[in-house]
């Protein structure tokens, strides 16, 4: 019989490429879970749909890593031991994206992150750029620079007070950009208070801001801390707004309790651009919410979508299943994604513009786009 041609159109006929997912699905928060795994899926499924890649269909194995190092390095070691996955999209936490780069540069397996914003995801102790790790966000320098700038300028701040959890890697690295950029810029902070992920009760922070009475308190922590802290704020009268990063992103925020905040984020999905329209119709028709509409994709989900079909793209311009060559054309690749125009710099970070969401009347919209 003569040879079988290549699939054209429909289902790959040379076997399968897998790639990892590794999504806190479960621990403190699992929006950002879901919603990974829904926008890196519907891209293996677009590509699938199409053909595949490189004639091969594209498996998509979903870990659930948990926001935790330990599950998240767990995670890793299992899909590269047992799975032989050469590909791996996640996680979205900074503090277990930085444990798994570890792992992925030893194997020589690629890792893109769609949302982890810590430098330290892409660099080694000595400042030299990870070869096999690359995200598709910006960077917490470039995010704390845009917070910064939006306090003094918008808010008009001149005092802030700032909030953190030091042993989470993004908590601490936001903090510590916001501060450098504000108090450059001629701004004080007027307190600067620890926490840990387990409070619940704030009472003591919430005291000494209220007797500081900074013009804005920095919170950049996840969305379930978020909660309980402005929450807890709007009980005891502190009026000042609390501003913080992309952390604050999830359809699970308390926009009752945020009232009149303001957080940067990666995208907007009321954005009036091609790309963006696109996924938010597709995503929509995907997926549903508990009451059957359409679900709105958050940054989490188009930052998902975006690192996986960089990835997928890569391994088709690189022409092979090989980790180093699609490594290599990620890094010299220009790719139209939801989240933007993207090419890498030398720490494999794109440079994007950061929008600036408002929490206000029980919705988030969108307020401005600023290019640092
Ligand atoms: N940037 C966060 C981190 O590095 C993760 C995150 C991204 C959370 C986008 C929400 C939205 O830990």
């Amino acid at each position: 019989a003569p040879a079988a041609a290549p699939a054209a159109g429909g289902a790959a006929a040379g076997g399968e490429i897998k790639i990892a997912i590794l999504a806190p699905l479960s621990g403190p928060v699992p929006t950002f879970g879901l919603s990974t795994k829904e926008g890196a899926t519907l891209a293996v499924k677009e590509w699938n749909d199409k053909g595949g890649v490189l004639g091969k269909k594209i498996v998509a194995i979903v870990e659930d890593s948990q926001c935790t190092p330990d599950p998240a390095v767990n995670a890793a070691n299992k899909v590269i031991n047992q799975d032989k996955v050469k590909y791996i999209v996640g996680e979205v936490c900074s503090k277990a994206s930085i444990p798994v780069s570890e792992i992925a540069n030893e194997k020589k397996v690629v890792q893109i992150s769609g949302t982890s914003t810590n430098p330290s995801v892409v660099r080694d102790a000595a400042g030299k750029v990870k070869p096999f790790t690359f995200v598709a966000c910006f960077n917490d320098d470039t995010q704390g620079k845009v917070i910064a700038k939006f306090a003094k300028e918008n808010i008009k701040a001149k005092t802030a007070f700032i909030m953190l959890d030091q042993a989470n890697d993004y908590v601490k690295g936001l903090a510590e950009y916001f501060e450098k950029y504000f108090t450059a810029d001629g701004g004080t902070i007027v307190g600067k208070e620890t926490y840990t992920s387990k409070d619940t009760d704030f009472s003591t922070v919430l005291a000494k801001i209220a007797e500081a009475k900074p013009d804005v308190v920095v919170l950049p922590d996840y969305y379930n801390i978020v909660n309980l802290v402005t929450k807890q704020a709007k009980e005891k009268g502190i009026t000042a707004p609390f501003i913080g990063g992309d952390g604050w992103d999830s359809p699970d925020l308390d926009p009752k309790a945020a009232d009149g905040g303001f957080f940067t984020n990666h995208y907007s999905p009321t954005e009036d651009r091609e790309k963006v329209k696109t996924f938010v119709k597709n995503y929509g028709e995907a997926y549903k919410n508990d009451k059957g509409e359409p679900k709105t994709p958050d940054a989490l989900a188009a930052l998902a979508y975006d690192a996986t079909n960089i990835l997928i793209e890569a391994i088709s311009k690189a022409g092979e299943d090989d980790a180093t060559k699609v490594a290599d054309t990620i890094a010299k690749g220009k790719f139209e994604a939801v989240s933007g125009s993207i090419t890498f710099d030398e720490f494999h970070t794109p440079i994007k513009p950061v929008t600036v969401i408002a929490v206000k009347d029980g919705k988030v919209t969108f307020n401005s786009q600023v290019m640092p």
